[in-house]
């Protein structure tokens, strides 16, 4: 074989390039994201330097961050006019169809674990779990909330779509509830039905409020807490798991399914969503489980995991939903067996 065929196709050849390209364009989106520069555009092109000007800016730290932005497809340059690309209209503004824009903010702030990236990997996890970091540093938990938040947004269609909740069911169980939206949504969409949720106390310094715009204040509980040692309460219909069995060790997982599944009803059902790591793993798949190396030190899971802690603890093989894009995830839908 020659040493021209050997050659990675897509590797530049100045070889730093591949390096400082995405590190500093994904830097600048998180600084759009920080600065608001997508949401500041939404409405129409601005010139530069009425674009710096919204945005309280130096003209020429404008002008290079747009720069950047352009050269990477997020905003589009005519001139010294700069406005929203498609895709950044879309998912990084309040006009768009989910403004993710929280989530470049959090990404912000996982920066900072990732830039340990090497000591995590020497130890097999983070310095400090990222649950404690949230006591310490009070903006983190609600920055990471806003975030659950725009993407439960995007989740909830495929949920209402995918969950039927038996006529006659009264108790929904929210666990790792977050921000309430998925609380919210089933509340609504079933007048009879009330929640409890629980998540550690940082994730809800804006939930109560949420709730209460909503008008549900007297149909949400929410219980601050671990939800590996917290008193969940019985006799549910409904549990909600979602995006949450990630953020715990297979022990935790086995423990988490047995505990709900005495909580539920006979043919109560478990609403599961998760990132598999069925293989074969995905780009997204592989930089998500390493960000949980950095941020938590836990892992995505297998459908076989589940398949197990599942059937161990009395549910029936769940139903399984893969969403489109693949990217969004999966929901395994979990009945527990009646009793013998
Ligand atoms: C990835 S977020 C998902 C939030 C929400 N369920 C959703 O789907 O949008 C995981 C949530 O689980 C909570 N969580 C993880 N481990 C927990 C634990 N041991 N006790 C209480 N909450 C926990 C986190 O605080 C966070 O709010």
């Amino acid at each position: 074989m020659s040493d021209e065929s050997k050659r990675e196709p897509n590797f530049p050849e100045l070889p730093m390039a591949d390096v400082l390209v995405p590190m500093v364009q994904s830097a600048a989106l998180i600084a759009a994201g920080q600065l608001g520069l997508f949401e500041a555009l939404a409405e129409k092109p601005l010139v530069l330097s009425a674009l710096a000007a919204s945005l309280k800016c130096d003209l020429r730290g404008v002008r290079d961050l747009a720069q950047c932005l352009a050269t990477c497809g997020y905003l589009v340059r005519e001139g010294d006019t700069y406005s929203n690309a498609p895709h950044a209209q879309r998912w990084f503004t309040s006009k768009g169809q989910i403004d993710y824009a929280p989530g470049l903010r959090w990404s912000g702030l996982s920066w900072q674990l990732l830039s340990g990236l090497a000591e995590s990997v020497r130890r097999g996890g983070p310095e400090t779990m990222l649950w404690s970091l949230m006591e310490e540093k009070p903006e983190w938990g609600p920055t990471f909330s806003r975030y659950m938040e725009a993407f439960a947004r995007h989740l909830g269609p495929d949920l209402v779509a995918n969950v039927a909740v038996a006529s006659g069911a009264t108790r929904l169980l929210d666990l790792g509830g977050s921000h309430g939206l998925h609380s919210i949504a089933f509340c609504r969409a079933h007048p009879e039905l009330s929640a409890v949720l629980i998540d550690h106390a940082s994730a809800l310094t804006e939930t109560g409020a949420t709730i209460a715009n909503a008008g549900l204040q007297g149909r949400i509980t929410l219980r601050p807490g671990d939800l590996r040692d917290a008193d969940w309460g019985s006799d549910y219909d409904v549990v909600l798991l979602l995006s949450v069995a990630h953020n715990q060790t297979a022990a935790d997982n086995a423990d988490l399914m047995t505990r709900i599944s005495r909580a539920l009803r006979p043919g109560g059902l478990l609403v599961i969503h998760e990132y598999l790591a069925d293989a074969p793993i995905s780009p997204y798949g592989a930089a998500f489980q390493l960000a949980l190396l950095s941020e938590t030190g836990t892992q995505q899971w297998t459908s076989l995991d589940f398949a197990g802690w599942l059937d161990h603890a009395g549910f029936a093989p769940p139903r399984r939903v893969p969403l489109m894009p693949a990217d969004k995830g999966t929901l395994m839908l979990a009945k527990r067996r009646p009793v013998d």
